[in-house]
């Protein structure tokens, strides 16, 4: 059937990935996702937040960290108190109109780290969000529940409709994970051995990929059948 020439060509669906990464797994996921959006005709714009904040940039500037336990540790006071800090957010994340936003949040101390919680209070993230559909994913070691949570509800306040959330954690239980995270973040490579202890792979693993496709899928569902779950 020829279209009808009375209506106009439905326009491109488009949405709008914001995150921020360090160690790249959230980054990971993002591609995972938007390969599954394009494949569904979807217009996809990935904004990747810079922390730009003088007094912690230079620590996130480079991978791994030069001190490791300084480094690290140090961020746990601007975590506690849920700081926000100066942050760089891409032209796409300013302004824009779009039918999905997928906020991709790193858990960092328990909670939603200080660029993306930036952002998520910034003027920006609410032209962006503001009576628009947003999901959010969080990727962490362990803990994502708090960090997920503070994403809806940021987003929420900022005018955003929820429609679905997903995180993805990584292998090996409280210490081996932790032990294996402390090694990763210190050397940049996933060993055999930390302090002696043998520890898991740290990092998301092809199943969670897979994972991030799926739910993808079932966002492009959600959108295009207009409703929130
Ligand atoms: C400063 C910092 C603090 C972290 N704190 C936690 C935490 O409290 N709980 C957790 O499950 N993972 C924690 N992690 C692990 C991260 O969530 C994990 O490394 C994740 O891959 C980060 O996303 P990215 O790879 O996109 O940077 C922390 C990582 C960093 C760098």
């Amino acid at each position: 059937m020829s279209p009808d020439p009375a209506q106009p060509a439905p326009r491109t669906p488009r949405v709008l990935f914001v995150y921020y990464t360090y160690t790249q797994q959230t980054l990971k996921v993002v591609d995972a996702m938007a390969d599954v959006l394009r494949e569904r005709g979807y217009e996809v714009q990935q904004a990747s937040i810079k922390f730009a904040d003088s007094r912690y940039a230079k620590r996130f500037s480079q991978f791994p960290f030069r001190h490791l336990y300084r480094d690290l540790f140090g961020m746990i006071p601007a975590q506690l108190r849920g700081a926000t800090g100066e942050i760089g957010i891409p032209d796409t994340a300013r302004e824009g109109d779009y039918d999905l936003v997928c906020i991709g949040s790193p858990t960092w101390w328990m909670k939603t780290s200080v660029p993306i919680r930036s952002y998520l209070k910034s003027d920006a993230a609410g032209r962006i969000l503001g009576g628009t559909r947003f999901a959010a994913f969080v990727v962490c070691r362990r803990y994502w529940g708090i960090n997920l949570r503070a994403v809806k509800k940021l987003g929420t306040a900022q005018g955003g409709e929820y429609v679905d959330g997903a995180h993805w954690a990584f292998a090996g239980g409280q210490i081996r994970s932790l032990l294996s995270l402390l090694s990763y973040l210190g050397t940049g490579e996933n060993r055999e051995k930390y302090l002696g202890v043998k520890i898991p792979p740290t990092n998301l693993e092809s199943n969670d990929l897979e994972q991030a496709r799926s739910f993808a899928g079932t966002l492009a569902d959600r959108v295009a059948a207009g409703y929130a779950a």
